[in-house]
């Protein structure tokens, strides 16, 4: 070994200990008689004094150390005279009697330091160097932790590790595919899984009864913070389950790892529909760490020659707790943040509830006193507070008041990331009208069961049909999501159907599904987890990039390798692609 210590573990009881450390140069701090260097690893920092009158030589060969070479010293601890409390190794250094260069560096392109010089860009470009500086390099290793936590806590329940294969068909996840190009099967791909869904559900018809995977899923989607091309996923299923199993299995998971991990014990989660989620948060992943629940106000709003109001098919607001302090600027600044594309709403209604009992609203001219006292009443909104009100088309007007709430929470701090306010929303529909397509699409995916009672009402009403579906919702944040599976032949046929598949294109895409399901198919249902999300909630950031080793960027390049990339003209014909 070329180190008897790690650079993160000697302190005052090691003095006077003989010892080996390998590192990077940190910092380099040349004081003239004596230079010392900050050496780094992935454990810390230890602080090394090289002293001109007992090591002349050795103490001017230090001094040329630059940022970033690869050094092994050899020496002794020794107590120092100014201590550092922030660190770990702060009370103690280490005395140098030998050095040896094992390599040298360029001067890297940013700092690596917690605070760094370099923008994003760059810092993707020499991911390698980034992953030196303290908040990556912990990103990843919470990123560790959790994964081993969640085997253990999967372990402790039963469920097995499977691994499924990269290279298959077409799964119905809803997004694009990445394909790959088959050499030996000419004119044929390969799609990269979207998920493991339809395996994971084989290896149930197999009798592996409780199946788990930590597993790479790939698709083709516009990215943002929360989205990656590849990304991974905790995918867990399990047989002879009913919704209500599955739910505390995997409520189970989340506690364990926030305990483990954070050491923050959860209460049992709350749960809500879906359509309750709707109508009191305008969205499928509401954050509840604060309140301002949407309250429908139609009943006290109408009838008022307001023709907003009159013509809306929804008035609904929110009140914002002491937001009566806002200025009229901060309130115009609202208006435009509403109208911009983000939002899309036509405007905002506010309603101030002055400290001395009146009211001071946009709408004056056509609401009294008594109106906006109303209002108040219904939002139960006291003096000092703020009510806002949108109104229009019901889906619209609530998906606007949503991102609104969500903007001021942030802009008020109340969306604090080291509170973690988990949620399970219950019964997503089952289906969802897609425009372009002009026909119904599975809202989560084709194998999810209806609610038995409403499996009349797939012909008459499909939009008001319900799924045995759930999402684990987390700070706002959709963070898992799964479903009871439909494990019969013929109603898997039903839904092929309406889904509009012919009985020769259901047959093309899951013909071995079906075909497996001849033979005894338990019933059955999961989950999966995005697991980058649950690292970066876990981690209190909001972009999964940062807790991926190497990401791509938004435009779904890896600028390190630089890929994509074109391939020679030799690959091109082995694999009978001709580019246009
Ligand atoms: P779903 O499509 O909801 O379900 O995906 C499960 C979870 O994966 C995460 N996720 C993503 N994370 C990062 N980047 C992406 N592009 C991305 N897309 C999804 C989300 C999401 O909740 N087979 C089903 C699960 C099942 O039914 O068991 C599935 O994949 O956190």
């Amino acid at each position: 070994m070329l180190r008897t210590n790690t650079c993160g573990e000697l302190n005052i009881n090691n003095v006077s200990e003989k010892v080996s450390l390998s590192g990077w140069v940190q910092k380099n701090r040349d004081l003239g008689g004596m230079t010392f260097i900050d050496l780094r690893d992935r454990y810390g920092i230890t602080q090394l004094n090289f002293n001109m009158e007992d090591h002349a030589l050795l103490c001017e060969k230090a001094r040329k150390l630059g940022r970033e070479f690869v050094i092994q010293i050899e020496g002794e601890v020794v107590e120092r005279s100014s201590k550092n409390k922030n660190i770990p190794t702060g009370e103690i250094e280490i005395k140098v009697t030998k050095l040896t260069i094992l390599n040298n560096s360029k001067t890297p392109p940013f700092t690596i330091e917690d605070e760094t010089d370099g923008g994003e860009e760059l810092r993707m470009k020499y991911r390698y160097l980034d992953i030196r500086r303290n908040p990556v390099k912990e990103n990843l290793m919470l990123r560790h932790r959790v994964s081993t936590e969640t085997r253990k806590y999967l372990d402790s329940q039963g469920f097995c590790e499977v691994e499924t294969p990269y290279l298959i068909k077409s799964t119905p996840e809803g997004a694009r595919d990445f394909v790959v190009p088959s050499r030996m099967n000419e004119g044929q791909f390969y799609a990269l899984p979207q998920s493991p869904q339809t395996f994971k559900q084989l290896l149930m018809v197999a009798g592996m009864d409780k199946y788990y995977q930590i597993v790479k899923c790939f698709r083709d989607e516009d990215l943002r913070a929360d989205r990656q091309p590849e990304f991974t996923q905790i995918d867990c299923e399990m047989a002879f389950v009913e919704q209500e199993d599955i739910l505390n299995m995997f409520e189970g998971l989340c506690r364990h790892l926030l305990k483990e991990v954070k050491g923050v014990e959860l209460n049992e989660f709350p749960r809500m529909t879906y359509d309750d989620a709707m109508k009191m948060y305008g969205s499928d992943k509401p954050d509840i760490r604060f309140g301002m629940k949407f309250i429908e106000m139609n009943e006290v709003c109408k009838q008022n020659n307001f023709v907003l109001f009159d013509s809306a098919e929804l008035v609904v607001g929110i009140t914002v707790k002491g937001g009566d302090s806002f200025s009229r600027k901060q309130l115009d600044k609202l208006i435009d943040f509403v109208k911009t594309p983000q939002v899309g709403a036509t405007g905002l209604v506010y309603c101030k509830c002055n400290e001395d009992g009146t009211f001071k609203s946009s709408v004056d001219k056509f609401f009294s006193q008594e109106d906006l006292n109303n209002w108040a009443d219904t939002c139960k909104a006291s003096s000092g507070d703020l009510i806002l009100l949108m109104a229009g088309e019901t889906d619209k007007t609530r998906k606007a008041l949503s991102t609104l709430r969500l903007h001021l929470a942030e802009e008020l701090g109340l969306r604090n990331p080291q509170e973690f306010a988990p949620l399970w929303v219950l019964d997503f529909p089952l289906l969802e009208w897609d425009v372009d397509t002009n026909r119904y699409h599975a809202m989560h995916h084709p194998f999810t069961s209806p609610k038995p009672n409403d499996i009349e009402k797939l012909d008459s009403d499909p939009a008001a049909v319900r799924a045995n579906a759930y999402d684990l919702v987390m700070n706002g944040n959709e963070i898992g999501g799964g479903s009871i599976r439909i494990h019969d032949k013929e109603l898997q046929k039903l839904m092929f159907k309406h889904l509009g598949f012919t009985e020769e294109q259901a047959k093309d895409q899951f013909g071995f599904l079906m075909e497996a399901f001849e033979y005894g198919a338990p019933p059955h249902g999961g989950v999966a987890f995005g697991f980058d999300r649950l690292c970066a909630i876990m981690g209190e950031k909001e972009s999964i990039r940062d807790f991926i080793a190497f990401p791509k960027n938004n435009s779904g390049r890896d600028v390190m390798i630089d890929s994509p990339s074109v391939i020679d003209e030799q690959q091109l014909t082995e694999l009978n692609i001709k580019l246009r």
